[in-house]
């Protein structure tokens, strides 16, 4: 099955080419477009966020199709497609049309099928991209046999044996967790009363004078510092539920700032706050994840979304869950795929394709608030 995903839902636009079958992955090609204009407003801007998707969405469908045929012939490149997928939400209401509209135009000119994609699930499914650790510590729990390790591909698009698996999303708009049963069956256990994990970062880091996204740049500024030496607040750690909290943290570590402004230049001291505020958000999250993997009795940990990325959450829940979960077995996204792209899209797009199920184009409208597994 051949795919073209696009992908629009905040400030990165972004299409992939998919060719893949049950036996895995023969064929990605992915190109992203992220939007550095935002940096100087401190913060996604809607409205030019929609403006640049729309002006930079010719060139990378160009930019694709040179990829996959070697030519910006668009009439080409749709014969080599058998499903358009876009992202119908959640996210910015007028960047996720700007996608979904290019989407529902290619569909209809091309004739295909087409299929409307939860960007949460998109993220999920990053796991099954290239690249993510699905066979390593897994392998020597569970050596599979030759018949299913052949079935796997080289990928891991078809592993079977996952579910019922845990998942952590943790991006800039999402911090969740979900149960997945199997493939698009998700049930929302529970999720951020305030900020996200990745809003948690990029907050601090913006009290610090640090660039956006934060994120990253918090993280490696911690790498140097002591993150032990400050003990901020981890909000709802010993609550018995899956929610989370990161506004109070934040609030925390800007009244602390406050308190100690003229320390602000020192960089032992601007290196421990981050080493102890990265530390705060990664004990919640790895403890409660934990917790709830425990309970639940999964065989699969997954992690997701932006946040994904930090070095630090992959190796704590890692070790934490070697501790107290041995059997259990954590996939991690590839680092390339944990901040939007449109390779996850089409992933997910395709293995609800395999369902036979697909969606009217005419009637695919964007839902800026469409929640994955929040039971009806
Ligand atoms: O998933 P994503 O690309 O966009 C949303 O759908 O929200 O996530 C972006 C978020 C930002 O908050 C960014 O600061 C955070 O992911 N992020 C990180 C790291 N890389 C990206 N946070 C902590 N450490 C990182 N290495
Ligand atoms: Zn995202």
């Amino acid at each position: 099955m051949r795919l073209l995903a696009i992908e629009s839902s905040c400030d990165d636009s972004a299409i992939a080419y998919l060719d893949v079958n049950r036996r895995g992955i023969r064929r990605l090609e992915h190109v992203v477009a992220s939007q550095a204009i935002h940096a100087k407003y401190g913060g996604v801007v809607p409205e030019v966020a929609a403006r640049e998707h729309a002006t930079t969405m010719p060139f990378l469908l160009d930019a694709i199709a040179e990829k996959v045929i070697g030519s910006t012939d668009g009439r080409r490149l749709g014969r080599v497609v058998d499903v358009v997928a876009a992202t119908r939400g959640p996210g910015l209401i007028t960047s996720l049309k700007v996608g979904l509209d290019t989407a529902k135009a290619l569909t209809a000119a091309w004739n295909k099928k087409f299929i409307g994609v939860n960007h949460i699930a998109g993220h999920i499914y990053s796991n099954w991209l290239p690249g993510a650790a699905l066979d390593r510590a897994y392998d020597k729990q569970y050596p599979l046999s030759e018949a299913e390790r052949s079935r796997r591909g080289s990928n891991g698009a078809s592993v079977k044996g996952l579910f019922p698996a845990l998942v952590l999303v943790v991006s800039g708009g999402h911090t969740e967790l979900l149960l997945m049963r199997g493939h698009g069956k998700f049930k929302l256990l529970g999720a951020t009363l305030d900020d996200a994990a990745g809003e948690a970062f990029d907050k601090t880091a913006k009290l610090m004078g640090l660039g956006y996204p934060g994120g990253p740049q918090l993280s490696k500024l911690a790498a140097a510092g002591n993150p032990k030496v400050y003990d901020f607040p981890r909000p709802l750690l010993h609550e018995k539920n899956d929610a989370f909290s990161f506004a109070g943290l934040k609030t925390s570590v800007r009244y602390f700032l406050r308190e100690h402004e003229e320390q602000l230049t020192d960089e032992k001291f601007r290196a421990d706050v981050a080493a102890s505020t990265e530390q705060a958000i990664v004990d919640v999250l790895k403890k409660k994840t934990v917790r709830a993997a425990e309970r639940l009795g999964v065989k699969t940990i997954l992690l997701a979304g932006g946040v994904a990325a930090n070095s630090k959450l992959r190796t704590e829940l890692g070790e934490l869950l070697a501790e107290r979960l041995p059997k259990a077995r954590l996939v991690l996204p590839p680092l390339k795929y944990c901040t939007d792209n449109a390779a996850m899209i089409a992933v997910a797009a395709y293995f609800r394709a395999e369902t036979g199920h697909f969606d009217d184009w005419r009637r695919a409208d964007a839902d800026a608030g469409w929640e994955l597994g929040r039971s009806s």
